[in-house]
């Protein structure tokens, strides 16, 4: 059985980075060793360094930037944030997108560099044709549902299963879910829909108790691969 992909993105808020991000991703670290289910955390460019120093965990970028290495000032490029210590990067995430050709040449990029690659759709019907870019796993996050409470699996389950059955059309790409999910059912749910796992950000980074979410997201998605 497949292990559930959980992908813990930290964006921009108040503890997604200096020491509360390291203590954050610290108590992500001891959950996830517990269960042995491992944990991608993505953070800021600045953060990666260190977190990937301190945290015992795969640390990805957010977002990198579609442009050579060269004259672009306060360009983040894939080959910064590997040196850096990131083994991936999300790319086009809702909240930092980009172009389809931009898309192309970073999953060129990332792949000759050996980062891993999650690249971020929001509709299920450019699935297909984004698998055919070859990134490592594709997140669907239809975007109205983003930092809500009111998850992708509950509101709109359609858009996994119908996303689900677009990946099918392609051999050895992930399909992650996200967008609202905030309780273990939330993440039940989407791996029982077909996804191989989910991506979250604020039903995290906002908790009161972070361990405790992120323990009940792990058991649940251990109980939906093994029932
Ligand atoms: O990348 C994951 C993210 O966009 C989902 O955000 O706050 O709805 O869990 P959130």
């Amino acid at each position: 059985m497949k292990p559930p992909i959980i992908i813990i993105n930290f964006k921009a808020y108040e503890n997604s980075f200096g020491d509360k991000a390291v203590n954050l991703g610290k108590k992500i670290e001891k959950i996830s060793k517990e269960y042995s289910v491992e944990i991608i955390l993505s953070t800021p460019a600045t953060m990666i360094y260190r977190m990937s120093q301190e945290v015992d965990l795969p640390i990805y970028a957010e977002h990198v930037d579609p442009v050579p290495l060269g004259a672009f000032t306060g360009a983040i490029l894939p080959e910064m944030v590997k040196d850096a210590g990131a083994k991936g990067t999300l790319i086009n995430h809702s909240e930092r997108r980009l172009r389809a050709d931009e898309i192309d040449d970073v999953l060129k990029r990332t792949k000759k560099l050996g980062l891993k690659s999650i690249l971020c759709v929001d509709r299920y019907e450019l699935v297909y044709p984004f698998s055919l870019l070859k990134p490592d796993a594709i997140l669907i996050e239809p975007p109205e549902l983003i930092g809500t409470g009111v998850s992708v699996s509950k509101a709109k389950p359609e858009v996994i299963t119908r996303a689900v059955d677009e990946i099918r059309k392609s051999e050895g790409i992930y399909l992650i879910a996200g967008a609202g999910i905030t309780t273990g059912e939330d993440v039940y749910k989407a791996l029982k829909l077909g996804a191989h796992g989910i991506g979250v950000a604020s039903a995290v980074m906002k908790a009161k108790e972070p361990e405790k979410v992120v323990e009940d997201f792990i058991t649940s998605a251990l109980r939906a691969i093994s029932s």
